[in-house]
């Protein structure tokens, strides 16, 4: 296991509240990859077919609640398949939070079968989200359902 899948899971083993994890887990990747420049989490808002802003770190955002369909996050919750977008101009489907952000990926959580929420992590720098990150995140999304 890797040194920073360690420390994830030290911090997903922790005896700490679940979204003080969760905000550890923001701020250990905000904090270690340097095109990791805001990170969150999502999570689907009771029973409205919206997302609505969990921890985060990194600058506020407008979108504290975001429809279905809406941008890369509300396409997500409705298509089950995480999205790398590694170049934002180029998305029609987007939410702007920053004009820094360049690339943006998002990755779904599943609970039982259902997608329950996701990670949102944007990059101030274009092509700089990896396969790598991608696999990286999917596994820890796995591992942050057994916890909710
Ligand atoms: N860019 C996202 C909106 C959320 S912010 O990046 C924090 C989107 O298009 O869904």
């Amino acid at each position: 296991m890797n040194p920073m899948q360690k420390r994830l899971d030290t911090i997903l083993s922790s005896k700490q509240e679940t979204n003080a994890k969760l905000q550890m887990i923001c701020q250990l990747l905000h904090d270690e990859f340097e095109h990791f420049n805001w990170v969150g989490f999502y999570f689907k808002n009771g029973d409205k077919d919206e997302l609505k802003l969990g921890p985060y770190v990194g600058a506020a955002t407008d979108h504290t609640i975001i429809p279905y369909g809406k941008g890369v996050c509300g396409q997500v919750a409705v298509s089950n398949e995480a999205m790398l977008v590694n170049d934002v101009h180029e998305e029609s489907n987007y939410l702007a939070c920053s004009i820094e952000t360049k690339a943006e990926i998002v990755v779904p959580i599943f609970k039982d079968g259902v997608n329950i929420g996701q990670i949102d992590i944007d990059s101030h720098y274009k092509d700089s989200i990896t396969a790598e990150d991608k696999a990286l995140l999917e596994d820890l999304m796995t591992k942050v359902a057994e916890i909710l």
